[in-house]
């Protein structure tokens, strides 16, 4: 009876956390998702859901001012909802944004609003997702991108904006420049659209075949930013043809300075195609069992602040990604398997050359080891608190 009662008073300090915004229900529909903008009739049946992104704060950037934007962000509220045929899926994302920014050509300190919706190549094992930022080795994810770019010049007219030529480096003179400039701005297309496949950082590869017939469109209105997504439920590359499936979603902030890895991330979410199997649901927004108070001591305690940024008030550190919103953009599951299995899914992190002193994983064979502790070592309830309270770690919405 006593042995009881203390098991009781133990049980008592065990809090279910809540571990994320709700699933996304996806609506399935007739109608023709060729060709959608967030005009389409097709969103009135729509169910929009909440979702919130948490600023990307794994890394330190070299950029000062982009640095300290990014520490004082919040998160953003966006409104998600997305609707199905027989062959394709759309989505759209509505997210507040009180400034357009457009990238322009020649201008290097200019930056463009933009989103990005991710999908898991593989997904069969929920507790086993790529990493969020752009996957991770041998878990790779497919990514459609839209930028803010405004008319580029594209001289071959095949969208390839990488290799764009400054009108005024051409051989062209008055009349023909003119002329140059204007067939430019024909085959030019209004903004940056790209899809890739990707298993970590700098290992993206563009799609180009066409093959994911994906289309994507961004229209700014009443300070607010509505970006829709569509793509075929089936290709090459990915069968999103399940009941449901885990989707990413990031924003570009331009006027944060926001690019390539400094963006908005919201985490793996369910998206619900047809109802039946809640494992994938569960698994990114069921509650989890643990003691928040009794994690933070675990965190204390086992030296994870020596290599992270735990708290906002905790310096930067250069030796492991900052966990400040870890909690925000992670997933439970994820976040345990970063502690009792660390080489599963490696943060990729710095350029190791630059940043030769501080490498995050270590190559063997060709084989990456993560530089981190191995925390398998620790009891299940203590594992079960370290993560409920990483959940806890992040920042609040604007
Ligand atoms: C010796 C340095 C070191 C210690 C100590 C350490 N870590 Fe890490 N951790 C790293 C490095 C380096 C990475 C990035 C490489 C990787 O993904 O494994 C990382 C990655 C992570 C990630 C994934 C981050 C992301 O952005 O996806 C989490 C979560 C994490 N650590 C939590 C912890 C916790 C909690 C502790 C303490 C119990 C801890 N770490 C202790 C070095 C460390």
């Amino acid at each position: 009876m006593k042995k009881l009662a203390s098991m009781l008073l133990v049980a008592g300090v065990i809090t279910s956390v809540a571990t994320a915004d709700s699933a996304i229900n996806a609506v399935k529909v007739k109608a023709d998702l060729d060709k959608v903008d967030n005009k389409s009739s097709v969103w009135s049946g729509a169910k929009f859901s909440d979702v919130t992104l948490y600023p990307q704060t794994a890394i330190v950037l070299n950029d000062k001012k982009a640095n300290e934007l990014n520490q004082q962000a919040k998160a953003i509220k966006a409104k998600i909802a997305a609707v199905y045929n027989d062959s394709k899926i759309a989505f759209m994302i509505k997210w507040p944004d009180g400034t357009k920014s457009v990238q322009q050509e020649g201008k290097t300190d200019v930056y463009g609003d933009g989103f990005a919706v991710q999908f898991a190549q593989n997904y069969s094992n929920p507790k086993e997702l790529p990493y969020i930022g752009m996957g991770s080795d041998g878990r790779p994810v497919v990514i459609h991108l839209q930028k803010a770019t405004g008319i580029t010049f594209e001289p071959n007219g095949n969208g390839d904006i990488e290799h764009q030529i400054n009108p005024n480096q051409t051989i062209f003179f008055e009349k023909d420049l003119a002329n140059y400039k204007e067939r430019v701005k024909t085959v030019g297309n209004a903004d940056y659209q790209r899809s890739f496949i990707s298993e970590g950082f700098r290992s993206m590869t563009q799609i180009k075949d066409g093959s994911d017939q994906a289309t994507m469109n961004m229209n700014y209105d009443s300070k607010a930013w509505s970006g829709t997504l569509s793509r075929s439920l089936k290709d090459s590359n990915l069968n999103l043809d399940a009941a449901t499936i885990p989707v990413a979603f990031a924003i570009w902030d331009g006027a944060k300075m926001g690019r390539d890895g400094l963006k908005y991330l919201a985490p793996w979410t369910a998206v619900i195609l047809k109802k039946g199997d809640d494992t994938l649901v569960n698994a990114l927004h069921g509650k989890i069992e643990g003691d928040v108070e009794k994690g933070k001591e675990i965190v204390a305690a086992n030296g994870c602040a020596g290599c992270h940024q735990v708290a906002p008030t905790d310096a930067p550190s250069l030796m492991a990604p900052s966990l400040v919103n870890i909690g925000g953009y992670a997933s439970a599951d994820y976040i345990r398997e970063s502690l009792v299995a660390p080489n599963a899914a490696i943060v990729g992190g710095y350029n190791r050359n630059a940043h030769s002193n501080t490498p995050w994983y270590n190559l063997d064979n060709g084989k990456r080891i993560s530089a981190m502790t191995d925390y398998s070592f620790l009891e299940k309830g203590d594992l079960d608190s370290a993560v409920a309270y990483l959940k806890t770690l992040k920042v609040g919405a604007k």
